[in-house]
């Protein structure tokens, strides 16, 4: 085979990997197609791995097989006992992997043409970038995944100043690559000052922000790492890890405007904001106690049973009580008797892009019973019950009136436009914004208190006995 030919296979491999990357990103647009999609894309990444291994011209393969065995297994192991509510750390946990391996290639990269004597303007360009992007997204997201897991303060670690000092960190890691693409030439100590600089600026970004807001964090940082992978691709001159990157990076950027678009936030605000503390009260109107009406289950279930409509919205609480396999029970005794039912899934409800959807899914509940907010928030008026399964914010009709609240202009679903409303929660806490909820004093809104795992069982068991 000739040198031509053989650019021209391994070119050719790499189109092939990308059109399957971007095809597995379009099937994961719906739930049905989701796991073809996740499939495709994991095809696609073994070709660009294997014809990289063979493009490289690799004399030693007993660190890269030892490498793949192990990660094979972390993967794996991680993949299989990881919690559904442990799944945004674990994302963070892979973006940090993904920013920390390219700052790693772009620095290494970076070290051989200085050791062989000459770096080109345009190669060191991309190397400055990988590495910083890179070496902020690992420092970035470990820290986003700590607050996560609680092991760092879910609270705003906030200092006077703090937008300064990282301001001018980033000015001095510009200055400081600008000066590296000019003369590159025996100053390691200044690129290693950089490195340090950017892994400082990744901490320094994430510790002001609230625990709560993370999933927007971790968005960002998947975006991140995926511009960084871009670069790095443009200094290895390797095409797949452009395109690849930049599809991550492209996607993680459409993710993050999703999230802040349905929490009506600004990036700007969730970044620099102190917003999404953890430890939330009710802040009551004017602090006053306000009646509410409490339902036992056997009523509830009776409501439910006789109604010709049933909507259920989830939110978080079904996430915290795991109460979606009797959720599923729930809706298939009431379909059983004639009620038409179904779900209502509000963008952001829960804690991370498709909680909902993932969790719903995770009990078989068929996807065309899952309605996105635009499809089914008219069908509320026509709606006997509605009924919030853990669901708070999400469904605060504040969002419509409230002007001044944080939630002000973020859409609802219009759990209040409905007949009747059950809402399932153990307490009258407030939710993710820490506000309280008018829907839950309505005439038409009873609560059922509990954990939601435990009410839609005896909602369960009552029905069955009716
Ligand atoms: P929240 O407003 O957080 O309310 C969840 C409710 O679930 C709480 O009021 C809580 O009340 C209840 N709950 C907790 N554990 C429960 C259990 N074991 N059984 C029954 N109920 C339980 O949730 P939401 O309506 O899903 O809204 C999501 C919020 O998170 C929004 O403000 C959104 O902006 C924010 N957020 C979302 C995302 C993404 S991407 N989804 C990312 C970041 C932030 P009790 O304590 O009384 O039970």
């Amino acid at each position: 085979m000739s040198d031509q030919d053989y650019i021209n296979l391994i070119n050719g491999s790499y189109l092939v990997a990308a059109v399957l990357f971007i095809v597995g990103l379009m099937l994961l647009r719906t739930p049905a197609t989701a796991r073809n999609g996740n499939r495709l894309s994991a095809l696609a990444m073994l070709i660009a791995a294997s014809v990289t291994l063979v493009d490289r011209n690799i004399v030693e393969y007993e660190f890269i097989i030892g490498g793949v065995v192990v990660g094979t297994v972390i993967g794996v192991l991680m993949a299989r006992t990881v919690q559904m509510t442990a799944m945004p750390q674990m994302v963070a946990l892979f973006n940090a992997f993904g920013g920390g391996a390219s700052a790693l290639l772009a620095g290494s990269e970076f070290i051989r043409l200085v050791d062989a004597g000459h770096v080109d303007e345009d190669v060191g360009a991309t190397v400055m970038l990988g590495t910083a992007i890179g070496a902020l997204t690992l420092t970035g997201s470990l820290v986003a995944g700590g607050k996560l897991v609680g092991w760092v303060s879910q609270n705003p670690i906030l200092f006077p100043g703090r937008n300064l000092v990282s301001g001018l960190i980033g000015v001095l890691i510009v200055a400081m690559g600008v000066f590296l693409v000019v003369d590159p030439i025996d100053n390691e100590l200044i690129f290693g000052v950089l490195v340090a600089l950017a892994l400082l600026l990744g901490i320094l970004l994430v510790t002001p922000i609230g625990g709560a807001d993370m999933p927007v964090v971790v968005a960002l940082f998947n975006s991140y790492s995926g511009l960084a992978a871009a670069a790095t691709g443009f200094a290895l001159d390797n095409n797949i890890l452009i395109i690849a990157g930049a599809l991550v990076g492209a996607s993680g950027l459409i993710l993050t405007r999703i999230m802040t678009r349905a929490m009506n936030r600004s990036l700007i605000n969730v970044m620099f904001g102190g917003f999404g503390a953890s430890g939330t009260e009710v802040v009551g109107v004017g602090g006053e106690v306000r009646p509410y009406r409490s339902v036992q289950p056997q009523d509830a279930a009776m409501m439910l049973a006789y109604a010709s409509s049933v909507i259920f919205v989830p939110g978080y609480g079904l996430a915290v009580a795991q109460a979606q396999h009797e959720l599923r029970s729930l809706a298939d005794l009431l379909q059983a008797r004639g009620v038409d039912v179904k779900y209502a899934i509000h963008p952001v409800a829960g804690r991370m892009p498709g909680h909902m959807n993932v969790l719903l899914a995770e009990a078989d509940v068929p996807y065309d019973q899952l309605y996105d907010l635009d499809q089914i928030n008219r069908d509320f008026d026509q709606t006997d019950v509605a009924v919030v399964v853990g669901a708070n914010d999400v469904v605060n009709p504040a969002a419509r009136d409230r002007e001044g609240s944080p939630i002000y202009g973020m859409p609802i679903l219009n759990v209040d436009h409905a007949q009747s409303v059950i809402v399932l929660k153990r307490s009258m806490a407030s939710g993710f914004a820490g506000i309280d909820n008018d829907l839950f004093y309505l005439d038409r809104t009873s609560m059922l208190f509990g954990d939601a795992k435990q009410s839609v069982s005896a909602l369960v068991s009552e029905v069955e006995d009716l």
